[in-house]
């Protein structure tokens, strides 16, 4: 099939809930130009806590969603996501089904990234008990850079803080600083620290007030944009495919007059969002 036949269209960007707007805004900053949708499957979320086939099969409805809108390219930016569902979907569902659309995830470039930042080759991860429990950035960032010692704490409260609108009341210190100081206690030499959820960014004034001077935090929204820049130039023919128009759609699976109050948390701006059935 030539280029002029395959199908172009906005890029695909999906998260559980409303967690992925953060890397939306970081790829839109970089990269305002193309056109965007983004899927928030908010009914079902969190899907930090549910099993690999569950998460995969919620996955792949909302990719197969995005592909019926017309995404050739569509990145799951959830951490759950990419680390229980990423894979399957590229090896088992596009080769017969999709062939010519591609799906990314987040974990791998986070990986890339944080292996140029540390210094001592301790890295923590702070994430969803699903991502944790999955060892998708042990085993990614030792694929990376062999020898690295890799400690992950999972952070149950924090997703929810966030979701209830809690992230900057003083209620929610009393988690951040617990989660910190466990992942601490298990390896001192830390010196860097994955924000592997993508809910997380929004608590970063407390995150960064217990986390002792000298670790570097790295939110992933701006190295998923440029990680995701740096594809498109290496996949011209997947960069030709991408509308240019610069414009966001936005769908979720639950009410829209709720995406629209809590979208505003993630993105200091008022969206409308449009209602989605995914099943
Ligand atoms: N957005 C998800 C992630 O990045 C967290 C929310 C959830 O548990 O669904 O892992």
């Amino acid at each position: 099939m030539s280029d002029s036949q395959l199908l172009s269209g906005p890029i695909g960007v999906f998260d559980s809930g409303y967690g992925g707007l953060t890397i939306l805004d970081g790829i839109r900053t970089l990269m305002p130009q193309y056109d965007y949708i983004y899927l928030g499957d908010n009914a079902r979320t969190p899907y930090g806590t549910r099993s690999f086939d569950i998460v995969f099969e919620f996955t792949l409805q909302a990719v197969k969603k995005l592909f019926s809108f017309g995404c050739p390219l569509v990145i799951l930016g959830c951490n759950t996501a990419s680390a229980k569902a990423l894979r399957s979907i590229q090896q088992q569902y596009l080769p017969d089904n999709a062939p010519d659309r591609r799906v990314l995830g987040v974990i791998r470039p986070t990986a890339e990234t944080v292996g140029k930042l540390t210094r001592t080759r301790h890295i923590g991860v702070l994430a969803t008990e699903g991502t944790i429990r999955s060892e998708s950035y042990t085993l990614e960032i030792q694929k990376l850079y062999p020898g690295s010692v890799v400690v992950g704490q999972a952070c149950p409260m924090w997703v929810p803080l966030v979701e209830n609108g809690e992230a900057d009341k003083p209620g929610a210190d009393y988690f951040v600083r617990d989660s910190i100081k466990k992942l601490l206690e298990k390896d001192a030499l830390i010196d860097t620290i994955i924000l592997g959820c993508t809910h997380y960014p929004l608590l970063m004034p407390k995150i960064t007030k217990y986390c002792p001077e000298g670790i570097t935090i790295v939110p992933q929204g701006e190295y998923i944009a440029r990680s995701l820049e740096d594809y498109l130039k290496r996949h011209e023919e997947m960069n030709r495919r991408i509308t240019r128009g610069g414009t966001c759609r936005y769908f979720t699976s639950e009410s829209t007059h709720k995406f629209h109050e809590c979208a505003s948390i993630f993105l200091k701006e008022e969206v409308e969002a449009e209602h989605v059935c995914l099943i």
